[in-house]
Parts: C-alpha cells; structure tokens; sequence
C-alpha cells in the first residue's frame, strides 16, 4: 500500500523530479502575451510581464537565497536573514517582490532574465527552474512598391521592428496565401509576385509570430492595367502622327495656307 501511495504522490508531482524540490511558476495578469497557466521546470513569458515563483516548504533556520544562473556566470537575487530585511542586488532592485511568509518571488521581466533560477537555504536546494523571456512582437513593416505594372515583377519585404519572429507567413484579402510559380517566399520574410496580374491587387498582410504574440500590417498592392498605359501612349502617337500629317501637308500646300487655309477649295 506504501509503495503505491508514494508512487501517486511522485505522478502528482511532476515538477519534483529524483525527489528534489521543485519551483512552480506562473505569468501573473495582466500580461497580453503570455499563457497564465503555472509551470513546473520551465515556464515561457514575455517581456514586461511579471513571473510569480513559489517554492514548497523548506528546512530553513537561518538564511535563504534566490539565485540564478546562465550559461557564463551564477549569482544572488536576493538574500534573506530572518532577524534582517531582505537584500536585493542591484539588477534585480526595484522590479521584485520577495514574501518573508511563503518565500516566493515575484519579478518583472526583462530580456536579460532568460535563464535557471532556483531558491536555496543552508541545509537544500531546489532544482533549477527555466524562465523563458522573449520580447512579444510589434506590428511589421513592409516595404515595397504599392504600385506595378501588369505583367512586371514586384516583391514585399515584411520587416520585424521589435523581438523576433520565429514564423512569417502571408495573407491576401484575409485568405493564406500559397507559393507557386507565381507567388514565391524568398528567406520566410519576402513575397515574390512574377508577371503581375491584374488580379493579384489587393491587400497582403504579412503575419509575423513567436512564442508569446502574433503581429499582422497589410499593405495594399495595386497592378496597373497595361492598356492604361498603353492606351494613353498610343493615343499620344496618333495624335503626334496626324499633327505630323498636317504639318506635311500644309507644308506641300505652303502657298494655299497661307490666305485663310481653305481646305475644301
Ligand atoms: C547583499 O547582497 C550582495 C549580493 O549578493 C552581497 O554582495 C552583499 O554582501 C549583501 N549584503 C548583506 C548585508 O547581506
Ligand atoms: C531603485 O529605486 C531607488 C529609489 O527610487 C533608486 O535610488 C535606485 O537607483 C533604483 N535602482 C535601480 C537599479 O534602478
Ligand atoms: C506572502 O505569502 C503569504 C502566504 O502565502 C500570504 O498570506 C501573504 O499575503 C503574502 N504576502 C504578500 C505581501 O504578498
Ligand atoms: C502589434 O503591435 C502593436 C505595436 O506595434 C501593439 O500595439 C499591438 O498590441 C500588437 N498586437 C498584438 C495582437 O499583439
Ligand atoms: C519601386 O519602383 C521604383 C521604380 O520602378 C524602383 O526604383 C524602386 O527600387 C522600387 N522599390 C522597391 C522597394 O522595389
Ligand atoms: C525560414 O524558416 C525556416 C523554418 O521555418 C528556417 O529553417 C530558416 O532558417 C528560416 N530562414 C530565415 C532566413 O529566417
Ligand atoms: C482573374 O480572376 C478571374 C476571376 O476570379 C478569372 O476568371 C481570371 O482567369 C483570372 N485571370 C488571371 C490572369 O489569373
């Protein structure tokens, strides 16, 4: 019966893997990016947002410490003797709340915090925790020529202004739009259109994405018609040619134009 129990325990605690102790942590509202759901072992928030991260009951006597680490370096958050206030270092001052009750730890993020936390007395230590920052998505840019001609080439480029994304895809009037021979995506970021048509104008988006947002601008793509173009030209010819013409002829009869330009006599 013991052996069970123990088993269900250790099922209905994930978080504490090979019997060590285990952070939970949650993105606490309002965060427009970020899912709110609480996390064991890794937990993907956004920048600006505030990370709530509590620990189960520890043996503590005397001192307890939150602490990080990267890749290249491990230090203090904070440190906490009972008889005294907490001590912040400095990057982390003003931007979290420490509880002396419950030991938990409320930051708000930045870029920089995107690393392994983990809270620490002088008898254990909790596992380390993954905080995932990444920086939610403005609105992107694209550029290109609003206007082409029929049967020319043209190409939009959807720029990323703030964070990165890790997936660009297009849309025309609201619809995906597909590659083919004629609609190509060059480097996820740039839309190919070969041999306009006059049915490719339109309103593209470009719809920008990353684990904590999604982003779309729309762009409005105009091709022009080559008989408005043509027409006007070959209207300019004939008339050119026919003032050609008259001049010719008035020229072959220089003296009759001369008094009054009868044309009929
Ligand atoms: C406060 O924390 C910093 C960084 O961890 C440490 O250098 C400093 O000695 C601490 N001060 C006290 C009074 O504990
Ligand atoms: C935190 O706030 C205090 C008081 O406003 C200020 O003196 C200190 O420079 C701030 N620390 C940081 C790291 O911004
Ligand atoms: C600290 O944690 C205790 C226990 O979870 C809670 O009752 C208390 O409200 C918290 N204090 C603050 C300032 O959040
Ligand atoms: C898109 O970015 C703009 C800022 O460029 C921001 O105001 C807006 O909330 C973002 N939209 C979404 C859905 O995140
Ligand atoms: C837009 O068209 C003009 C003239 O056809 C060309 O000089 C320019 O490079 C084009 N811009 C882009 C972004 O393709
Ligand atoms: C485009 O996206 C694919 C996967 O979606 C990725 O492997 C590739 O590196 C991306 N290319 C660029 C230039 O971002
Ligand atoms: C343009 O669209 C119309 C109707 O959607 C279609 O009948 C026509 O074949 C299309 N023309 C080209 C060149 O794709």
């Amino acid at each position: 019966m013991l052996p069970v129990l123990f088993l269900l325990l250790l099922l209905a605690c994930p978080g504490s893997s090979a019997g060590g102790l285990g952070i939970t942590a949650r993105t606490l509202s309002p965060c427009y990016s970020a899912d709110l759901r609480p996390a064991s072992q890794r937990l993907v928030s956004a920048v600006g947002c505030t990370v709530l991260l509590t620990v189960p009951p520890v043996n503590a006597s005397e001192v307890v410490f939150w602490e990080y680490k990267t890749v290249s370096q491990e230090g203090v958050i904070i440190n906490y003797a009972f008889d005294r206030p907490a001590n912040v270092s400095r990057p982390y001052e003003n931007r979290t709340w420490f509880n002396e009750t419950d030991f938990s730890l409320q930051i708000v993020l930045q870029q920089g915090d995107d690393q392994l936390y983990r809270f620490r007395s002088e008898l254990e230590a909790t596992d380390w925790f993954q905080l995932r920052v990444v920086e939610p998505l403005s609105e992107p840019e694209i550029v290109g020529n609003s206007s082409v001609k029929e049967g020319g080439n043209t190409k939009l480029v959807c720029n990323v202004l703030e964070g990165k994304a890790d997936l660009y895809w297009w849309k025309k009037n609201g619809e995906l739009l597909l590659g083919s021979d004629h609609i190509q995506f060059v480097d996820n970021t740039t839309l190919c259109i070969i041999k306009a048509s006059i049915n490719d104008s339109g309103y593209y988006a470009c719809v920008v994405r990353n684990e904590v947002s999604q982003n779309e601008t729309s762009f409005l793509l105009h091709v022009q018609n080559a008989a408005n173009v043509v027409l006007p030209v070959l209207l300019a010819c004939v008339i050119m040619g026919s003032l050609a013409g008259v001049f010719v002829w008035c020229r072959r009869r220089d003296r009759p134009c001369r008094n009054g330009c009868r044309w009929r006599s």
